[in-house]
C-alpha cells in the first residue's frame, strides 16, 4: 500500500514535508498545496519555494497546480518538466468560492468538455499527469460524465475525496460511492478523505481489499506515526515519541525563522501547525490555547516548553 500526504495549503508546505521526511518517515509521496498563477501571469515566491529548487530529494514530490485554462495547463506542464520533475498533479477539487468562481479546482466538474479541452490542447504528455478531485462541484453524479472525458487520455492516476465542492469540508467523505466508482471505472483511483486510524482504514480496505494508494492528510497531521500504524511499521516507545516530536517542531521553527522576519511572520507560520499538532498531547485544547495565546517568539517558546511538558497521548 502506497501512503502519500495529501497536501493542505498552510501546513504541508516544504518546511514541514523536509522535517517530517527527516524524522517520522513512512509516507511514499508528498504533493505540494497547490501552485497557481496570478492575474498577472506570475506565481508567488512562496509558490516558487515549494518546487525551487528541484534536487533528487524531489523525487517523491508532486507538485500540484490549479488551472482552468489551456495557457495554463501548457504553462506548468513546461515549467514542472524544466525543473526536472516527472509528474505533476491537475486540483480539480478545491472548494473555495474564490477558486470555483474562477473555473478551477471542482469549479470544473461540472463542464467535462472544458476539462478535455484543456487537456487536448495544453498537455504535451512531457511528464506524467495524475488528477485529485472531488465527486462533483454541486452533485455528486458529476464525476462520472468527467471520468468518461478523462477516459480517452494518458491521466496515470485520478485521486479522489469523495465530497463534493459545495460540501466543503463538512459531512463525511462517501466511501461508499468511492468503492461504486472503483469497481465500475477500473483501478487507476486512489482514495483519500476521513481516514484518522487504523480502524478507519481497515473499514475501507475491507470495502476496497485492492486499493494500492491512500492519500492521507489531516489524519497524518494529527498523528504523524498513522501511517507506520497502517503499515505496521516499528513504532517508537513514549519516550522517544517525544524527542522525535520535539525535533520536527524544532527544525520547522528553525526553518521558518531563518527566512522569514520578524516575530508575526514566523508565528503565522507555526501558530496553524499546532492547530493538528497538539492533538498529539494528551492536553490537546490546553496546548492549543497556550500557543495561540502567545505574542512574541518568547512567549511563544514558553508556550511550546509548556506543551512539551505535557503527556503524549497513549498510542
Ligand atoms: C486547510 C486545508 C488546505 C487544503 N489545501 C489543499 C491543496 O492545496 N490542494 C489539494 O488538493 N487539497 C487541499 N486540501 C484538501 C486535502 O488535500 C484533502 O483532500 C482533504 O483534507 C481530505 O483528506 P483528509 O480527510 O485525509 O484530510 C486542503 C484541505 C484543508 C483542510
Amino acid at each position: 500500500m502506497k501512503i502519500s500526504l495529501a497536501p493542505l495549503q498552510g501546513y504541508t508546505d516544504w518546511v514541514f514535508k523536509r522535517a517530517y521526511q527527516k524524522y517520522i518517515g513512512g509516507v511514499d509521496e508528498f504533493y505540494t498545496p497547490f501552485l497557481v498563477l496570478q492575474n498577472g501571469g506570475d506565481l508567488k515566491t512562496a509558490h516558487k519555494r515549494e518546487v525551487e529548487p528541484f534536487s533528487e530529494k524531489s523525487d517523491n514530490l508532486i507538485p500540484q497546480f490549479l488551472c482552468g485554462s489551456v495557457e495554463e495547463m501548457s504553462f506548468f506542464e513546461s515549467y514542472f518538466s524544466d525543473l526536472g520533475y516527472s509528474k505533476m498533479n491537475w486540483n480539480l477539487g478545491c472548494p473555495y468560492p474564490m477558486v470555483t468562481k474562477r473555473g478551477k479546482g471542482s469549479g470544473l466538474l461540472p463542464y467535462p468538455e472544458k476539462i478535455g479541452n484543456i487537456i487536448t490542447e495544453g498537455f504535451k504528455d512531457k511528464i506524467e499527469l495524475s488528477i485529485k478531485m472531488r465527486l462533483g462541484l454541486t452533485d455528486g453524479n458529476e464525476i462520472h460524465e468527467v471520468l468518461k472525458a478523462l477516459d480517452q487520455f494518458n491521466i496515470k492516476e485520478i485521486i479522489i475525496h469523495p465530497r463534493i465542492g459545495k460540501q466543503l469540508y463538512k459531512g463525511t467523505a462517501n466511501r461508499g460511492k468511492f468503492a461504486q466508482l472503483y469497481n465500475e471505472y477500473g483501478k487507476k483511483f486512489a482514495y483519500n478523505g476521513d481516514i484518522n486510524s487504523c480502524q478507519d482504514f481497515e473499514v475501507l480496505s475491507k470495502e476496497i481489499p485492492c486499493l494500492n494508494h491512500l492519500m492521507i492528510g489531516r489524519g497524518i497531521l494529527k498523528d504523524f506515526w498513522l501511517p507506520h500504524k497502517i503499515k505496521g511499521l516499528e513504532l517508537p516507545t513514549d519516550s522517544e515519541r517525544k524527542i522525535i516530536l520535539k525535533k520536527v517542531h524544532d527544525e520547522i521553527y528553525e526553518t521558518y525563522s531563518s527566512y522569514l522576519s520578524g516575530d508575526n511572520q514566523v508565528l503565522q507560520k507555526v501558530k496553524p501547525f499546532w492547530e493538528y499538532f497538539s492533538c498529539h498531547f494528551e492536553t490537546e485544547r490546553k496546548v492549543y490555547k497556550a500557543i495561540k495565546k502567545a505574542s512574541g517568539l518568547k512567549k511563544y517558546e514558553q508556550a511550546v516548553s509548556f506543551a512539551f511538558s505535557q503527556n503524549l497521548k497513549e498510542d
